[in-house]
């Protein structure tokens, strides 16, 4: 991995770690921050050694959101040209599994970053909320949509509009995250649930990821069509093989990823 400025990285077997690391910033995603940490997940994503990854912030923020002194004076075209916009894309199509630690405050991007991760162990200290409003523009990575998919109407307009926080145990109850530990576990937490799903068969994983995935885009009938080829796929691999031999013979399958 080359030298980052706004982020650090760590292997922890099959798991890769990124930690946005701006702690006196609150973690604000700042343009250098979201380049390093695409670039990072990018390196992870290509890496055969690597399953799964975990993007983690401070005890105190996983981020505050979009670094607002560095958005304050642009105008919209400024943004447009910097493809504000794209790098959040280019973390959606990144095709391994990541998983989101939260402790304390994952709010605007870093709420929406959150997001896109796709599961989130929170600690107890964990709060959600989109607070543009409170600045005068909406949330731009997601979360107008993201939340309500995954929230509801009801709850998603308060967050947008009046600045609602979730607190963790209301985001385990609403769905938001998987699950909520205490704030001296969530990170190990997080590492342990990337390593169990790391030590799967990895392209089942990553068709499983896909197709989860598409029900947020496709219709259901086009949804089933895109599992059912992703299931018939899954036959052309030496690991449905090995998994259901592994089966039949009583012993743990040994995956190739292949
Ligand atoms: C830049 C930020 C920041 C942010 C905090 N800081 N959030 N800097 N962008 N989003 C900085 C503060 O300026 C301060 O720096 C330091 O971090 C500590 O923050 P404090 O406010 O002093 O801490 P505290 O009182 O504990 O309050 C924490 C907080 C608050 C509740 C998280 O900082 C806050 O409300 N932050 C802004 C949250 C927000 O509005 N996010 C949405 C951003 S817009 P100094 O130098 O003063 O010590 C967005 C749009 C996404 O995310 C669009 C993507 C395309």
């Amino acid at each position: 991995m080359p030298e980052y400025t706004d982020i650090l990285t760590e292997t922890h077997g099959r798991v890769g770690l990124v930690r946005l690391n701006r702690p006196k910033a609150m973690n604000a995603l700042r343009s250098q921050l979201l380049a390093e940490l695409l670039d990072a997940l990018r390196a992870f994503d290509a890496d055969d050694a690597i399953g799964a990854m975990v993007i983690t912030g401070s005890e105190r923020a996983f981020s505050a959101g979009a670094d607002i002194k560095e958005m304050a004076d642009a105008t919209a075209v400024d943004l447009m040209n910097r493809g504000l916009s794209d790098g959040w894309h280019r973390i959606s199509a990144i095709r391994k599994p990541i998983i989101a630690a939260v402790s304390g405050f994952a709010l605007g991007g870093g709420c929406e970053l959150a997001l896109l991760c796709d599961l989130i162990v929170a600690s107890e200290t964990a709060q959600f909320g989109q607070p543009e409003i409170t600045i005068g523009v909406i949330p731009g990575a997601g979360g107008t949509q993201r939340l309500t998919r995954i929230l509801g109407k009801a709850l998603a307009m308060e967050m947008v509009l009046n600045n609602r926080f979730l607190k963790a145990d209301e985001a385990l109850q609403h769905g938001l995250v998987n699950r909520v530990v205490p704030v001296e576990s969530y990170l190990d937490e997080a590492l342990k649930l990337a390593g169990e799903i790391a030590a799967r068969a990895p392209v089942a994983v990553r068709l499983g990821k896909e197709a989860i995935n598409k029900a947020y885009e496709l219709s259901l009938a086009e949804g089933l069509a895109a599992e059912q080829r992703a299931f018939y796929l899954l036959f052309s691999t030496e690991d449905q093989k090995e998994g259901m031999s592994a089966f039949v013979e009583k012993r743990v399958p040994v995956w190739q990823g292949r």
